[in-house]
């Protein structure tokens, strides 16, 4: 089966194959939207947000903006079978629309490459902590003692830059060789070891004595610590925990077989993603209240408690390697999502694969050595403070909020309309089949783009 673009055509001779099962496709969604943002992220920024009532805004967002914005990615991605910002313009083309709606796919391709420069540093991390756990270097650890060592391995530029760079070349290595080839693999089995890992963490956690606790502060809502801030927040998480609104689900779904649902598949991937991050938090939490470490402490949270509860378990060491080599895989399988764009739009230009695979991670790399910095030399350097906004924010931060909380958001908005408003309803309902296409086609029509304008509104203005 060959891909076909909008105009009938094989796709400017770059198309690879299609994706061999609906499984793997699965796989390889499931893989781009589990990661740190999942493990990492979202654990410490409900923690930052006052728990259960973010929880609540998260997954509202997810329902009803990230799974139909996903739909309206992988339909766009398999309907222009190019690279996202050549789907962009193709489809816009076909509809008799400018080709300028290639923007859209240009600012989430450089969406896409930002969050790579600094999700490759924070990936970095993994390495020296399997390093540690596999010298046995948790047992019996104290909450003290894991912070000053975390706290080390950041005010240290030298050992950040060189697992920065160890990352990105892993990243390179596999994009370079096809995403195809190298993914399908390995995501296939790597994904379920993750989940199984969790739950053995979650049983750990229930034995803590805190589990109720956490319970409490990641599903009862109180809605006094939630701000307008907050929502954007977890708005903009809801689009990075499902990689929305930066191509990577374009790109993947430009490999999908027509035969596949897209609604199905959508669904699937959304709740196997919030599975792993709800899991990821009950995890979490009742060792922070266990050990009187703080739920709001930031981007070390799980580097601080996770050791602490490894150390008190038996077979803590074994445990330990495993869970942190399952994220340095988990983070890998979604940094190569994230330069699917860039290498594919390159690619149309003529560039071999190899070569805009390196270029592209290269670039990628040089921006992420300001996030290296941003962590020590330059934890003073906040080059925005001028707008109020950004006081007090690194670089780092500040590439954080351009994409979460702009950048995403935008390029969902702006998606939302493409589809539901230019595009004819005859045309995605040839991609997404009757049965889902009405609601969908409603929703990306009315309840997106509004939601998404609303929650704007409260913060910009
Ligand atoms: N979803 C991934 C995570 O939660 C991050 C990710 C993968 C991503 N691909 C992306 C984020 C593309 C933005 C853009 O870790």
């Amino acid at each position: 089966m060959v891909a076909t673009n909008v105009q009938g055509k094989e796709s400017a001779g770059v198309t690879p194959a299609l994706w061999s099962s609906r499984f793997v496709f699965i796989m390889a969604a499931v893989g781009s939207a589990v990661g740190l943002g999942n493990i990492w992220k979202f654990p410490y920024i409900t923690g930052q947000n006052g728990g259960g009532a973010f929880v609540l805004v998260y997954l509202i967002c997810i329902a009803i903006i990230g799974i139909p914005i996903m739909m309206s990615e992988v339909m766009l991605g398999r309907r222009g079978g190019k690279s996202p910002i050549g789907t962009m313009g193709a489809v816009a083309a076909a509809e008799g629309r400018s080709r300028n709606w290639a923007g859209v796919g240009i600012m989430a391709t450089l969406a896409a490459f930002l969050i790579l420069s600094f999700y490759s540093v924070i990936a970095g991390w993994t390495m020296p902590y399997i390093v540690e756990a596999a010298k046995g270097g948790f047992a019996g650890i104290a909450a003290e003692d894991s912070g000053a060592m975390f706290g080390g391995l950041l005010a240290s530029p030298g050992q950040l830059l060189l697992w920065h760079s160890v990352f990105m070349g892993l990243t390179v290595l596999v994009s370079a060789g096809g995403v195809k080839h190298g993914l399908e693999r390995a995501v296939s089995w790597l994904m379920p070891a993750l989940f199984v890992l969790l739950l053995i963490l979650v049983g750990y956690a229930m034995t803590t004595g805190h589990f109720g606790e956490a319970l409490v502060f990641l599903f009862r809502p109180d809605f006094s610590s939630l701000t307008a801030e907050s929502i954007l927040v977890a708005l903009g998480h809801a689009f990075f925990t499902l990689s929305l609104a930066s191509g990577a689900m374009m790109a993947y779904g430009a490999y999908l077989k027509k035969d596949v649902s897209i609604a199905r598949t959508s669904f699937t991937v959304a709740i196997m993603d919030v599975c792993v991050a709800l899991l990821a938090g009950l995890a979490i939490f009742p060792v922070v209240f266990a050990h009187g470490l703080q739920p709001g402490e930031g981007p070390g949270l799980i580097f601080v408690t996770l050791p602490v509860a490894f150390g008190q378990m038996p077979g803590g060491g074994f445990f330990a390697t495993l869970f942190f080599v399952l994220l340095l895989f988990a983070a890998w399988t979604s940094s190569i999502s994230m330069l699917e764009s860039l290498v594919r739009f390159l690619e149309e230009k003529g560039v071999g694969r190899v070569k805009a695979a390196v270029g592209g991670g290269l670039a990628a790399w040089l921006v992420g050595i300001t996030t290296v910095l941003s962590l020590n030399l330059w934890s003073d350097f906040a080059p925005l403070a001028m707008f109020e906004r950004f006081e007090g924010k690194t670089l780092f931060d500040i590439y954080d909020y351009l994409t979460a909380n702009i950048m995403m958001p935008l390029g969902a908005l702006l998606t939302a309309i493409f589809v539901g408003w230019v595009m004819k309803p005859e045309h995605s309902a040839a991609e997404l089949g009757g049965q889902w296409h009405a609601l969908w086609h409603a929703v990306v029509r009315y309840v997106t783009p509004i939601g998404v304008l609303v929650i704007f509104y409260f913060n910009l203005f």
